[in-house]
């Protein structure tokens, strides 16, 4: 046997954000390709497998009706990792890579015992030769590590390693899928790395054309997914910046945005200030990006690049010192209303949600916290709060007031929610927040009633005069 240069089985172990959607897509573009997502978390696996489609683990527009087009057909969740990997040519690795909470690079570098354990997995229960291939976000030379890992175990079986990192964003991850803009394939420029290779490419071009399909080294795919978001993120937090200045001085940082987004050398997309970016990759890669630069002995390019991280916990902790100045520099027994917890809109995701440092710092003064999210549950709000209290960030270091989960109420509906609130804070960009009728919103509000726009969604102008004391992100006055 050899490296195969077509494959017709695919194993993806980890069926999160991003293993799930983007196995659902190849499987819905390559009927002749039969697709197996393994996870080792059996509730998981049953919500991926439930006949309810509203009841999916992921919530992404129009993931639903792929799911439902290729399920049972040639796209399968399980919970048999072995069998998976024994039936399958080409087996991707999508598990997570949280930030290292412990030991050595603590804090920054990307904690890599899940991809680990999954080498080791494979190498155990390989049965013929493999195409292995890094969807996570890894840090760079782990294919490296992941190569020495599977040959370290006795066998006869040769393993091609290949770095295919995912750029789709949540909220838009069916869409990006289905068009994206590039698709990256990393790997070794030998014989069998060549084979594995055009394996991939073979399976992307049943739908996206060949020339957005890009190949390259193994270490510069795997830093380029970095790279990426390092400069989105660069972006949202230099409009931030500003938007403190903007604050200061009368501007409009919206009108500033666009101005400078119609210079076809900048762009108009990122520029959209905010109570500061969220989600699963922008911090986490930077702290990855700043822990290699320091590991490589350049520390003035580590610096640069961490303060894109520091800016973000500026926006952040100015916003909620905003609420606490604005509300007659306390906020103790008020009611205020969040909407939104996710850290981007149409998603359930929130991981790394401004919202939750926001509410850390209101929690800290003791504020009650209400809050309505259209998708995200209640215990995730709950187990939010509880993980950055055990793992404090330096940003977000305080404990919080021992009664603090009764101070925490989410609700189903917003009518509740908003109901005799002191102040209401946008912490997610949902569509639904701008339509709602909120002359009635303010009829049934303490007075002054104020709202902090974090989305800058609500139109300022009619809420002032609809009665409400109204502050968007740099928004100078
Ligand atoms: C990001 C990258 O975009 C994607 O390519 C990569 O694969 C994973 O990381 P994601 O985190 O899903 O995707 O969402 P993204 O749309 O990039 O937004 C990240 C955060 O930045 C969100 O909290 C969003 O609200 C915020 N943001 C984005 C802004 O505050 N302003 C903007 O202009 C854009
Ligand atoms: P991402 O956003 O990168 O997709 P998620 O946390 O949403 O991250 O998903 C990663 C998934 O990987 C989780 O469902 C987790 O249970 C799964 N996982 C982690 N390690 C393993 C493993 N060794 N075998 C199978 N699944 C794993």
């Amino acid at each position: 046997m050899a490296i195969p240069n077509k494959v017709n089985s695919i194993c993806c172990i980890g069926a999160g954000y991003v293993g799930g959607p983007t196995m659902a897509v190849i499987a819905q573009k390559c009927p002749h390709i039969r697709v197996t997502v393994v996870d080792i978390n059996a509730d998981r696996i049953a919500a991926w497998n439930d006949g309810d489609l509203e009841n999916l683990p992921v919530y992404e527009p129009g993931l639903a009706e792929v799911v439902g087009e290729a399920r049972g057909r040639n796209l399968f969740f399980t919970t048999q990792v072995e069998k998976a990997i024994q039936e399958a040519e080409m087996i991707f690795i999508s598990v997570n890579t949280p930030t290292k909470m412990y030991g050595i690079g603590k804090g920054k570098a990307a904690d890599l015992k899940y991809v680990e354990l999954c080498a080791r997995q494979i190498a155990k229960c390989a049965n013929g030769d493999k195409i292995v291939v890094e969807k996570s976000t890894l840090p760079v030379r782990t294919a490296e590590s992941v190569k020495r890992i599977l040959e370290a175990e006795e066998s006869n079986h040769s393993f091609a390693i290949l770095s295919n990192p995912e750029f789709l964003a949540e909220g838009t991850a069916v869409k990006d899928l289905h068009r994206p803009d590039r698709m990256l394939i990393g790997g070794e420029q030998t014989e069998e790395g060549r084979r594995a290779i055009n394996a991939l490419v073979e399976v992307y071009a049943n739908w996206i054309p060949r020339e957005r399909l890009l190949t390259t080294k193994v270490w510069s795919s795997e830093l380029s997914k970095l790279t990426a978001n390092a400069f989105l993120a660069q972006r949202v937090s230099s409009i931030n910046a500003i938007s403190a200045l903007c604050e200061k001085t009368g501007a409009d940082v919206d009108e500033v945005a666009n101005a400078i987004g119609t210079d076809s050398r900048i762009g108009s997309k990122f520029l959209k200030s905010s109570v500061g970016f969220g989600g699963s990759c922008f911090q986490k890669d930077i702290l990855n990006l700043v822990y290699l630069c320091h590991h490589f002995g350049l520390p003035e390019v580590a610096e640069y690049w961490e303060q894109v991280v520091k800016m973000n916990d500026y926006q952040k902790h100015r916003f909620a010192k905003q609420v606490i100045d604005t509300l007659f520099n306390t906020v103790s027994g008020k009611k205020i209303t969040f909407l939104g917890w996710a850290f981007k809109k149409d998603t359930n995701d929130t991981r790394e949600s401004a919202a939750i440092y926001v509410a850390h710092e209101l929690l800290q003064d003791q504020a009650e916290i209400h809050v309505y999210d259209p998708k995200v549950k209640e215990e995730q709000i709950i187990s939010d709060i509880e993980y950055l209290l055990k793992n404090p960030s330096g940003y977000a270091s305080s404990a919080l007031p021992e009664n603090w989960r009764e101070l925490v109420v989410v609700y189903r509906e917003p009518v509740m929610a908003l109901k005799r609130a002191h102040a209401i804070a946008v912490l997610t960009e949902w569509d639904e927040f701008a339509e709602y009728d909120w002359q009635s919103v303010y009829k049934e509000m303490y007075k002054p009633a104020f709202v902090f726009d974090g989305r800058n969604i609500l139109d300022g102008e009619q809420m002032r005069q609809i009665g409400f004391e109204y502050k968007g992100i740099g928004k100078g006055e």
